[in-house]
């Protein structure tokens, strides 16, 4: 086991109802004026932000709002909101959605602290961030597991780039989650989550085994819950006990649990930001078209864990390399029973010329000037022949 720190300040209120102790906790974590961030209006049909700024209101806490933010988080939008937290002096901001909301609050904290400094600047660190303001979170979809992770995702439409800014000043003071949010949701969004929360444990999985055995029986058992919940999840959305195993892994597979002691390697995740930035796509789905390509062309690097893998996740028995193909067959079959693509095409986006898919490649490999993947280090060429792969 490598040494590593492990520090997750965000406070967990999970449940039912839960939302209304959100004024509580504002006040509990020094907030007297609270810039609410939102999505395309998703938490206004359903009441949820009525009953936010109710609780608001009984704790005396003044508050704006910013909404329509969109998926895939734009940085102008997000400067927008910048300047208009700067504008209305507040000292707390509250994402009330999934990822792409509460991503955009984190950004418009470090904004607020930083008047001034463009996002940019931050996010490429150019400038490096030593403070931010307070966030809070609540959730209404299990995906990103932005609630209590240390990173936040922007698009900057500008120079057509999705990159991920990762520090300790990104983590919530609080995060509200109440399942009953998610029963709301589309299938398409349930599958585009089930299958982030499987990628953020798999993105740490796949890595040469470093006699790591309690962190990897923490990622096998919560990639088996979230496969089980998951299948109950797609069948019946206002199932509560399966959303609440989805939202709880949801946090627990990118606060960095299933992943201490070794090394990370989000390879796929750069495969995927680069669709997400140029097709603006839905970041799970980018997932899914490409991992089983990915997979097929790493594995033979070390088969021994991708049999573990098909063992324990899948139940898989049998020789070695035969099970590791099997865990990989069975993984795609899984994205396609919950509507998730498995190439390209799939995503909705056609079958792409061979330009496109270097383009791509060299987007997600920064020019061919970074080598992705821990098991199988990759350049932009091995990039682009698992784009040529995926894209059928
Ligand atoms: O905008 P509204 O109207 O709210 O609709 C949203 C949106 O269309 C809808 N939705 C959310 N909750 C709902 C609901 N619809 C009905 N009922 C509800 N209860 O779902 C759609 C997707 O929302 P979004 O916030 O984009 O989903 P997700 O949580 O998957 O977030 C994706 C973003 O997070 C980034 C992704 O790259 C992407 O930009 N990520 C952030 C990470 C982080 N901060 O740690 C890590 C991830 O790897 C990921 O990169
Ligand atoms: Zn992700």
């Amino acid at each position: 086991m490598q040494n590593f720190t492990f520090c997750v300040p965000t406070e967990i209120v999970f449940g039912k109802d839960t939302e209304l102790s959100c004024g509580r906790e504002v006040k509990k974590h020094g907030g007297t004026k609270v810039l609410i961030v939102y999505g395309g209006g998703s938490a206004r049909r359903s009441g949820l932000l009525e009953r936010i700024e109710k609780s608001l209101e009984e704790e005396g806490i003044s508050y704006t709002e910013f909404g329509g933010v969109k998926p895939n988080p734009r940085l102008a939008f997000a400067e927008k909101g910048v300047q208009k937290g700067i504008r209305e002096n507040v000292d707390f901001i509250l994402g009330v959605g999934g990822g792409s909301a509460i991503d955009t609050a984190k950004a418009i904290a470090h904004g607020v602290a930083n008047p001034g400094i463009p996002l940019w600047d931050i996010w490429t660190k150019k400038v490096p961030l030593k403070r931010t303001t307070r966030v809070g979170a609540v959730l209404t979809i299990p995906a990103a597991g932005s609630e209590t992770s240390d990173s936040a995702v922007l698009t900057n439409e500008a120079i057509g780039k999705k990159s991920g800014l990762g520090t300790e000043w990104n983590r919530p003071a609080f995060a509200i989650m109440n399942p009953e949010l998610t029963f709301t949701l589309p299938k398409y969004q349930i599958g585009c989550g089930i299958a982030d929360i499987m990628m953020h444990t798999l993105e740490r999985y796949f890595i040469p085994n470093q006699n790591n055995r309690m962190t990897d029986e923490i990622a096998e058992g919560l990639l088996r819950t979230v496969i089980d919940s998951g299948r109950t999840a797609i069948q019946n959305p206002s199932d509560y006990d399966a959303m609440s195993e989805l939202m709880w892994c949801g946090s627990l597979s990118h606060n960095n649990l299933t992943g201490l002691g070794r090394a990370k390697d989000f390879s796929v995740h750069k495969l995927g930001h680069a669709l997400s930035a140029r097709f603006d796509c839905a970041h799970g789905a980018t997932l899914t078209a490409v991992w089983g390509a990915w997979a097929r062309y790493v594995w033979e690097q070390d088969p021994g864990r991708f049999a573990h893998y098909a063992r324990q996740v899948w139940g898989i028995d049998g020789e070695e390399k035969e099970a590791a193909v099997q865990g990989i067959e069975k993984t795609t079959e899984y994205f396609e029973s919950i509507g998730m693509p498995i190439s390209l095409d799939g995503l909705g986006i056609g079958v792409q010329d061979e330009e496109t898919l270097k383009e791509l490649a060299m987007e997600a490999t920064m020019n061919d000037t970074i080598r992705l993947s821990v098991i199988r280090p990759l350049d932009a060429g091995d990039v682009l022949e698992i784009f040529r792969k995926a894209n059928g």
